[in-house]
């Protein structure tokens, strides 16, 4: 794992749009795995101004997200397929014939999600999946006791994470209880990884995750078990980790020395 904490929000999120820029200047028909959530906002919002001021171009970009609510259709505002289009697809030049975000309104859920697993296939994998990380350790919507072996299902959510999508709906009875997620073992599969986190309230479940067992009971533990796996942290997510020394060293020699090898594991 390559592990950088950078000291602010800001530089946690551009170092994240550098390296999604370089994946689609190597690979401009690359297929991206892209989160919702607060902390990929930052994130789009740098793609976004790559895309308007220097012409970073999505047009043969393909795109799966990692999760969806049940039963909420595309326009509602709390859908995260809105969230999508508000906070990125309607910005940028990517081909809504290419995006895939799970379907929420799905008839019957089992097919749709096999398919789903068989349009990442058809793609030819995830080349590059952004991540965030829930409260409780989940990535996507696998929440604790997820097998690490997950395919794209159905999922009840925590009452944790119920209460922390809660600030999102005017009414905490209309919260979704259930959502459309891609497996652990759907999100191993893809080619690199980039771990997105920031806030002291992130702070205990990161050093968990990264430098504690590898546990079903923490879905972003899986991780460690992945190639290529690059974690972007502000300074205050990265706070409790016993090795931040360590990995602020080895961030700084890369800058100088070998800036290239930022965002790769090495
Ligand atoms: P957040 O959610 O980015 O809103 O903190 C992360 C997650 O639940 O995966």
């Amino acid at each position: 794992m390559e592990i950088i904490i950078a000291d602010t929000y800001e530089e946690m999120s551009e170092l994240a749009a550098d390296m999604i820029e370089r994946q689609l200047l190597r690979k401009p028909s690359s297929v991206l795995g892209l989160a919702t959530g607060s902390t990929p906002v930052g994130t789009y919002k740098v793609l976004v101004r790559k895309h308007k001021e220097e012409g970073l171009d999505f047009s043969k970009v393909i795109t799966f997200n990692l999760d969806e609510y049940l039963d909420l259709s595309p326009s509602h505002s709390q859908s995260y397929r809105y969230f999508m289009d508000h906070n990125l697809f309607n910005h940028i030049n990517v081909d809504p014939k290419n995006i895939h975000v799970p379907y929420g309104h799905a008839s019957e859920v089992e097919e749709f999600c096999e398919w789903y697993e068989e349009e990442i296939k058809r793609a030819g994998g995830i080349d590059l999946q952004i991540l965030g990380i829930g409260a409780d350790g989940h990535i996507a919507f696998n929440e604790p006791g997820s097998s690490l072996g997950s395919r794209t299902r159905l999922k009840t959510l925590t009452q944790q994470t119920i209460e922390d999508n809660a600030r999102f709906f005017d009414n905490p009875e209309e919260v979704p209880r259930f959502a459309i997620t891609m497996g652990v073992g759907t999100i191993l599969e893809a080619k690199q990884i980039i771990l997105l986190a920031n806030g002291a309230k992130k702070a205990d479940i990161v050093a968990q995750a990264l430098e504690g067992p590898i546990t079903a009971q923490v879905s972003a533990s899986a991780l460690q078990m992945h190639r290529q796996v690059t974690v972007i942290l502000d300074a205050e997510a990265g706070s409790k980790l016993k090795r931040a020394d360590y990995y602020r060293w080895v961030f700084q020699e890369k800058k100088r020395l070998v800036p290239r090898l930022v965002g790769k594991v090495t």
